[in-house]
């Protein structure tokens, strides 16, 4: 079992600044080995379940590869082929599941479910995507923009679109590494900085998506439905019409700025296909790198700090 303190990443906000600096300079050295077909086992004889309560393609890849690739094993456990699906009391899984396995990655609804399955488990818990937050998406985002630009700290992400799991883990983001960012959403799915836990200084609301993008490093977005809120796809629709990422808000922000979605994208909804398809969007970077971010993560909580 687990040989360092019990650690989970329920959220953004349980690593620290110095943590993250680790996180991306170990991220850095295990990715240029995976690109030289280096072995990289730290994790042999470890298993990692998922459990998977909502659909997911990156998630999944990431996550079960990157395990492999470590060394270990995995369990890929949904809703609908296990007991999490009949009723089980999540504590009574979180005390079974844990006594099995060495590691948890959950991607389920409510973040309460998460926060009351590690509070049962012996071994740390990994969030996958919760309603309220992202946070290994956000990890390889950052990871991303470092990659290409360079320290994110005292730069601007603007945030167009919904005040989403991504709006909530960017804003905590912002206000534990240096960053702001600047929100635009459409009236009535605004963001709840009592969800992100932060205090107004790291994040700047605009009515107008254009203004938001003015003088940006990096400009981001994501579905106008989310995941279990498929029910108002229709009113989202209509309320989400002027928050679709185009040339002109790239050109609004600084001429080097990054554009990311944490995929998947709908082209013509949320963004042109110009746009993600064009020179400055990284998302392929971004979708890969959740692949290289996490097996530093999964390290880090397992192993400590590797010397
Ligand atoms: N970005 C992301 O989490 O993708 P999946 O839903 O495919 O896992
Ligand atoms: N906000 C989206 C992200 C998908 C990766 C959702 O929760 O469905």
């Amino acid at each position: 079992m687990t040989t360092t303190q019990l650690k989970h990443y329920l959220q953004f906000t349980d690593l620290t600044a110095d943590e993250y600096a680790y996180l991306f300079a170990r991220t850095a050295l295990i990715k240029q080995k995976f690109k030289a077909y280096e072995k990289h086992h730290p994790l042999v004889d470890r298993t990692l379940a998922m459990i998977f309560e909502k659909a997911s393609t990156r998630t999944r890849v990431s996550f079960e590869a990157g395990m492999y690739q470590l060394g270990g094993s995995v369990v890929h456990l949904t809703t609908g082929d296990s007991q999490l699906g009949r009723a089980e009391p999540i504590e009574d899984s979180a005390r079974v599941i844990s006594r099995m396995v060495d590691l948890v990655m959950i991607r389920t609804f409510g973040q309460d479910k998460i926060e009351r399955f590690a509070e049962y488990s012996r071994v740390p818990v990994i969030n996958g995507l919760t309603n309220e937050y992202h946070p290994c998406q956000i990890l390889a985002d950052i990871f991303t923009y470092i990659e290409h630009r360079g320290s994110i700290t005292g730069k601007v992400v603007a945030w167009v679109g919904d005040g989403n799991n991504m709006a909530n883990t960017w804003l905590q983001a912002a206000e534990l590494l240096g960053f702001t960012v600047h929100v635009s959403t459409p009236s009535g799915y605004e963001i709840d900085p009592a969800v992100a836990g932060v205090k107004r200084g790291s994040y700047q609301v605009f009515k107008d998506p254009m203004q938001a993008c003015a003088g940006a490093d990096l400009v981001t977005t994501d579905v106008w439905t989310s995941m279990g809120f498929e029910a108002e796809n229709e009113a989202r629709k209509k309320a989400f019409a002027d928050w679709c990422v185009d040339a002109d808000m790239m050109r609004a922000a600084k001429a080097d700025a990054l554009f990311m979605h944490c995929l998947p994208a709908h082209r013509g909804e949320e963004v042109e296909a110009e746009v993600i398809d064009g020179p400055q969007s990284v998302v392929w970077d971004e979708a890969e790198n959740r692949l290289h971010v996490q097996k530093a993560l999964m390290e880090y909580l397992l192993l400590g700090i590797q010397k």
